[in-house]
């Protein structure tokens, strides 16, 4: 557990008062823009970096000044650093000998992680020897040999190739639950955080901007920053206002009038008037008519700016009065540039957010 935790260089506030609770065994995604403090704050639970103000807790037990050694955590390093000079084994051994494991025990112990991540062939080999994804299977079995009460990786797999990384994922994932090892994951890559956490915590500019699991992070983001991070393409913000009319709430603005739906309309119905909004929608959740739809929905007409034909999906970038509207249609979808194009959007699914703070309403 983190609290009010701070790292302060001079006047940069890497990390700048995070408060978070992690679950025992929980594999937790920590994601973030480059730079928004993610290196600093897994640092920091480590103990290699020392906190400026907060504290950090395991169960009961304040560890806050307690040295990196005595805290029983493992950590893979961004730039998975495994010793060249030594053998797979030895780099292996490493932690085990510092802790002054009986030779039996580090034999044992090697065998097990070796096995765990099919690398029992290359324990004679040195680090050069090695592929990318090999190193870094090594560096993982480093941090488990040890059996941490938490695993921290921050970034393990960056530096891979797009396969390999996608493989290793899966095998990261597995790995942490068979062993049950509370995992705190550093990524900057959504896709990833998506897939592998149990939750995510999204990170900026030092700050925690939510913590959740994937599909509430997905479909109730907190604010503007993390409902544009998540999501690809990424979500379209129209500058909208409130207007209300007798059969019920509208956003509106040139081109466009979205009514809300009920559901919606307590939240909506109470806001001022003055301030300035954003209609939030994702791409997936604007149809092109004519296409099978669900629910309730808005039309609205724009002519097809620009098309990305990626096959498996066609997004169109549509022109409108207040800017370019982004949809996410069906890769077999028939439609050409130039051309006039209505879409729907799923009123289900419509964010709003004020415009000044960035929060979310809806
Ligand atoms: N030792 C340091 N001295 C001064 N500033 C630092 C130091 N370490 C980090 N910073 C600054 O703190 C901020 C957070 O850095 P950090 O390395 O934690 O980011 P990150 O989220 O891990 O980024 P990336 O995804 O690029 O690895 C950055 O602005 C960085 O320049
Ligand atoms: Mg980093």
């Amino acid at each position: 557990m983190l609290k009010g935790l701070k790292k302060y260089f001079g006047r940069m506030k890497a990390v700048d008062d995070i408060n978070m609770e992690i679950k025992p065994g929980e594999f937790l995604a920590l994601l973030g823009p480059s730079g928004c403090g993610k290196t600093t704050l897994l640092r920091c639970m480590s103990g290699l970096e020392r906190v400026t103000a907060g504290k950090v807790f395991f169960d009961d037990d304040d560890i806050t000044y307690l040295s990196p050694k005595d805290r029983n955590i493992s950590m893979v390093f961004q730039n998975y650093a495994v010793w060249p000079h030594m053998t797979v084994e030895k780099n292996i051994a490493y932690p085990l000998r510092v802790k002054k494991y009986s030779q039996n025990e580090i034999r044992k112990r090697i065998i097990w992680a070796a096995k765990l991540l099919s690398i029992d062939e290359l324990l004679n080999r040195y680090p050069v020897q090695l592929s990318g994804g090999q190193r870094q299977r090594v560096a993982v079995a480093r941090a488990i040999v040890i059996e941490p009460r938490v695993l921290l990786m921050d970034e393990p797999l960056s530096n891979l190739d797009a396969l390999l990384r996608v493989r290793m994922r899966s095998e990261v994932k597995k790995l942490q639950q068979d062993l049950g090892v509370t995992t705190i994951y550093v990524t900057h890559d959504q896709v990833e955080a998506m897939t592998m956490g149990d939750r995510i915590a999204v990170l900026e500019q030092g700050k925690l901007q939510q913590l959740g699991a994937s599909d509430e992070i997905y479909h109730n983001p907190s604010n503007m920053f993390v409902a544009g991070f998540i999501g690809s393409p990424q979500m379209n913000f129209i500058e909208a206002e409130i207007t209300s009319r007798n059969d019920g709430l509208y956003l509106r603005t040139k081109g466009l009038v979205v009514p809300l739906l009920d559901k919606f309309k307590a939240k909506v119905s109470e806001l001022s008037g003055k301030r300035k909004y954003l209609l939030g929608i994702r791409p997936e959740h604007i149809y092109v008519a004519g296409q099978a739809q669900p629910g309730k929905l808005a039309a609205t007409k724009g002519k097809v700016y620009f098309l990305e034909l990626l096959r498996s999906d066609t997004v169109i970038h549509l022109q409108k009065e207040f800017g370019f509207l982004v949809v996410k249609a069906p890769g077999d979808l028939k439609v050409e540039e130039d051309e006039e194009l209505e879409v729907l959007f799923d009123l289900n699914r419509i964010h709003l957010f004020n415009k000044d703070t960035g929060e979310a309403i809806l």
